[in-house]
């Protein structure tokens, strides 16, 4: 289907053509894997992305070359995206993602004379954005964009000095899920693979980091070159710039942040290299190189993103105590759920979380013991109750695989792909023991490595590999995977610790007083357990008297501070509103955000008070966030 052309592209192009034919994504650039989707033989038909314009089976880029200005003050990223493309015989046309770029020019660079190109922007269409049509025909390698992007590019946050903790200026990208298209353009989809190169240019005093092989030291000029060898769907593309400096944990692990924090993130993430290794054990050799972690400003919308070789994380996770690191471990493992093995579109987005869920209760476990992780995983299942309780019974939303056309796909993804995604993962370890999906896992990460794979393939192959039919049966697969709500039968985590804090519950409930309460050895997570597991009638006196004696309000640790947040809210206590206040305002992590807006919004006053804090925190907010809460409190509708 494609032409040959540059050494090494046969294998290459012979995995596209398999690939194809067996409803598998192509994957470019890894000649070194031979062709082996022979096992998926009957699902022939080739993966269609609502949510990206581009015809990959057409033209697909294989590689991008970024020549890029920051530019601080204008809050513009400008210069040139060079893409070297796969052309199919007779196909005219190449179509990229675009979403609010400035295009000024397009050219056909190789095989040369470089000329101009043909080139038309489609239609607007909400948050998809506008395809960009260039002109080519099938001889061409090579074509350049020149653009600009604009200040409200949605990827991007661009914080001034006074929100950063070194009073420079900081730049930070989120591009997940389809808003690498906002200041890239590129096929934006999970199912085309590109590798890349970048020359990113910004002012002296900061330092450039990418979803790349990355510097440790400043350059004098401001100019920073990046190579990404292996290839990565465009949801992974990351840039960030600021005052950064570097502290290696050991020499494959080390952390990026700006200098006031760095020496707290690297002891506080002293156990990544650990996680590495049990992560290796489990799951195969880790394929990316090195691991680092780039912490960022409090207004980061998420807690961590997986970008490759520099896990992008929330300061919030630093509480001081370790306590928090089961995120880094989740970011970890989407290298190789993920990032290795990706969903082939946002409808199998449970594909990359739900297995990276399933996968940090396991490096957990290995690290901190069985104990340990089942604490993690009874609240997991607790958030995954808590989201089928919001959706309703019958909700699609609560499928595995989803249906998210037409929608924008931050809007379907939720606790279901996670924790339900994990639990299903956990019937599969229940129905063949431990050993043999461990050996499963290892199989399915080698065997579909840098490559992208749909709902139906995974079924495909884990009932050719792993159950019968009688087995698949047994645990309800199809149900599992198209159906809503949770089957009756899934297996349920237990913690006897969780057993413990019950008991002080109880004894509050009979009369005890707080500082009676046995709370020894207690960590974030018994408490986060207490919290949630308060009676529904504990009232602003009952959490006063709390409060006195464990200090909730003024907690340094981010989760246990929402979820006491969270209660008050609930209780009515205002006591609690200034440090709320405060952290509405400091923190930009849509987990928090979410539910506290959402418990403020239930009543006219709390919805008011709410209304004046977002007024005040709205700017300081990635717009992943605020669109949420836009939404919450009816912003810009009135
Ligand atoms: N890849 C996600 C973040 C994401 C999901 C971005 C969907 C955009 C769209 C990341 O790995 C993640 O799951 N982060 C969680 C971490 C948690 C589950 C440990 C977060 O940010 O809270
Ligand atoms: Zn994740």
């Amino acid at each position: 289907m494609s032409k040959a052309r540059a050494s090494g592209a046969r294998g290459r192009l012979a995995l596209t053509a398999a690939v194809l034919a067996f409803s598998i994504v192509p994957a470019c650039r890894r000649p070194e894997t031979p062709p082996q989707a022979t096992e998926l033989e009957g699902a022939e038909t080739k993966i269609m992305d609502p949510h990206s314009f581009s015809r990959p089976s057409e033209a697909v880029v294989e590689h991008l070359e970024l020549d890029l200005t920051v530019d601080f003050a204008a809050r513009i990223l400008s210069g040139t995206a060079t893409l070297e493309i796969d052309v199919a015989p007779g196909a005219t046309e190449l179509v990229l993602d675009t979403r609010g770029l400035d295009i000024s020019s397009v050219e056909l660079v190789r095989p040369g004379p470089v000329t101009r190109a043909d080139y038309k922007l489609g239609e607007e269409t909400s948050f998809l954005g506008r395809p960009l049509v260039i002109g080519i025909n099938d001889g061409t390698e090579q074509v350049r964009v020149a653009y600009r992007t604009r200040p409200d590019a949605a990827a991007l946050q661009w914080l001034s000095p006074e929100q950063t903790a070194s009073g420079k200026p900081f730049l930070l990208s989120q591009s997940q899920a389809i808003l690498a298209r906002t200041w890239v353009p590129c096929q934006d989809s999970p199912g085309v693979r590109m590798t890349y190169s970048a020359t990113i240019r910004v002012p002296p005093e900061l330092l450039a980091v990418m979803s790349a092989e990355n510097p440790t030291m400043r350059s004098a000029g401001g100019v920073y070159e990046f190579e990404m060898p292996q290839a990565i769907p465009s949801y992974l593309l990351a840039i960030a710039a600021g005052d950064l400096e570097f502290r290696a944990i050991d020499d494959r692990a080390g952390v990026y942040a700006e200098p006031s924090l760095v020496d707290a993130a690297a002891w506080e993430f002293a156990d990544v290299p650990a996680m590495i290794s049990a992560a290796e054990r489990l799951y195969g050799p880790y394929e990316w190189g090195r691991y680092d972690l780039l912490v960022l400003p409090p207004s980061f919308p998420f807690g961590g993103m997986e970008n490759p070789r520099l896990t992008f994380a929330t300061p919030t996770i630093i509480a001081g105590d370790r306590s928090l690191v089961a995120l880094v471990a989740h970011e970890l493992a989407h290298s190789w759920s993920g990032n290795l093995v990706t969903n082939a579109t946002w409808d199998d987005f449970w594909l990359n979380e739900g297995a990276t869920t399933y996968l940090t209760y396991r490096i957990m476990e290995e690290l901190y013991g069985a104990e340990y992780a089942a604490m993690l995983e009874v609240l997991g299942r607790q958030d995954l109750a808590a989201t089928f309780e919001e959706l309703g019974p019958a909700s699609p939303d609560s499928h595995l695989k989803l249906a998210l056309e037409g929608r924008d796909p931050d809007d379907g993804m939720n606790d279901i792909a996670y924790e339900k995604g994990a639990a299903l993962f956990r019937s599969l370890e229940a129905a063949v023991g431990r050993d043999r999906f461990d050996d499963f896992l290892r199989t399915y990460f080698s065997h579909f490595a840098f490559r992208s794979l749909d709902t139906e393939t995974f079924e495909h192959y884990v009932r050719e590999h792993l159950l019968d039919q009688e087995l698949a049966d047994g645990i309800g697969l199809t149900d599992w995977l198209y159906g809503a709500g949770l089957p009756a039968d899934a297996w349920a985590p237990q913690s006897s610790e969780f057993d413990r804090v019950e008991a002080q519950i109880e004894a509050l409930e009979d009369g005890s007083r707080p500082s009676e309460l046995d709370v020894t050895d207690w960590t974030t997570h018994h408490w986060l357990h207490f919290l949630r597991k308060l009676p529904a009638g504990t009232t602003s006196a009952d959490l006063t008297a709390l409060d006195g004696v464990f200090g909730f309000n003024r907690s340094g640790n981010s989760e246990i501070q929402s979820a006491w947040f969270e209660r008050s809210i609930a209780a009515g206590h205002e006591e609690a509103y200034p440090a709320l206040r405060e952290f509405l305002l400091r923190v930009g992590r849509r987990k928090f955000l979410k539910p506290l807006y959402t418990a403020l919004a239930a009543t006219p006053e709390g919805r008011g008070w709410a209304r004046e804090v977002y007024a005040e925190a709205r700017g300081g907010y990635h717009s992943v966030s605020s669109n949420t809460v836009d939404g919450i409190l009816g912003w810009g509708a009135e």
